[in-house]
């Protein structure tokens, strides 16, 4: 089956020779992910596990540790690492809103809904009757498919925004009043009611966030096998090859 994005789309935004599209040449291999995105998808995704696993652990302290409490920095080591992750997540965020602005078209994807087209929302129904296994694959995509989009816009990018600012707002508690988290985000605190609910709040994050992974993570593998198209290695070398 040949990708079914228009061939406009194609040589506009990923680099395809034209006279190619023209002569209705067969596609195989697009260039859809630039570098700077790939290297963020990675540094993300493991910036995430770090802070997910120290996040965990923040809510829930290991046990008493055996000896002086002075001779063990332990728990303080696993909040430096939590605070160092956030500020990849954060920083990492605000670089790929600026690729977002200056990448190909693909690099929009993750920050745009088609909200008000019933095409989209038909191809949407159309993927998740597919992931159900209750249709044969329809097209392929050249991007993301319509439904990984959705799962992308808020199971990651609405979701990170949401860690962010609550998590900088608990931050900004620990730098003390006056701190420039606590001017910036300490605002937070009082939407939520106190900080208690929003360290209950964060921590729901935590869990959403781990569910979008897993979903992520099984359907790129599943697409990978399924989709007859390269799916996981693209997010590695950029390319999107179609198999027949
Ligand atoms: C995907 C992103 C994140 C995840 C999964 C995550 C997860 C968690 C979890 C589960 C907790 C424990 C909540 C509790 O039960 O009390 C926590 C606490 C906290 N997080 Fe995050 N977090 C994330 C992002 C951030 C960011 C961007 C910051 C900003 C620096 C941050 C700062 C904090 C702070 C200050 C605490 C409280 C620490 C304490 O009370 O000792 N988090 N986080
Ligand atoms: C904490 C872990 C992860 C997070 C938060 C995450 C998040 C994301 C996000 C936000 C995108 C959209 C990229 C963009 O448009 O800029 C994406 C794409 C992608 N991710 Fe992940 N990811 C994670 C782990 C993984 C892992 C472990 C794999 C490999 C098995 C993977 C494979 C992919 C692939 C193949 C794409 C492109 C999907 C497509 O072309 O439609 N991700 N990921």
């Amino acid at each position: 089956m040949s990708p079914s994005s228009s061939t406009t789309d194609l040589s506009a935004a990923t680099g395809v020779d034209p006279a190619a599209v023209a002569a209705g040449r067969r596609i195989r291999s697009v260039y859809v992910y630039e570098a700077p995105v790939r290297v963020w998808h990675w540094i993300n995704a493991l910036a995430i596990t770090v802070l997910a696993v120290t996040g965990y652990f923040i809510g829930r302290p290991l046990p008493t540790m055996p000896g002086e409490a002075s001779s063990h920095f332990l728990m303080g080591y696993i909040r430096f690492a939590h605070f160092a992750a956030g500020y990849v997540l954060a920083i990492g965020l605000l670089g790929r809103i600026y690729w977002a602005i200056v990448g190909n078209h693909h690099a929009r994807e993750l920050f745009t809904l088609p909200l008000f087209s019933r095409a989209y929302w038909r191809e949407v129904a159309k993927m998740l009757k597919w992931y159900a296994f209750l249709i044969p694959r329809p097209g392929q995509y050249v991007g993301h498919n319509p439904m990984a989009r959705l799962a992308m816009f808020f199971g990651y990018f609405c979701l990170s925004i949401f860690m962010v600012f609550t998590g900088f707002a608990l931050y900004g508690e620990g730098l003390q009043t006056g701190s420039w988290a606590d001017r910036c985000f300490g605002w937070v605190i009082p939407l939520f009611g106190q900080s208690q609910d929003v360290h209950t709040f964060h921590r729901l994050g935590m869990w959403a966030m781990v569910s979008f992974v897993i979903l992520h993570v099984y359907a790129a593998i599943r697409e990978d096998i399924m989709g007859r198209q390269s799916i996981v290695s693209t997010m590695i070398s950029g390319h999107r090859t179609f198999k027949d």
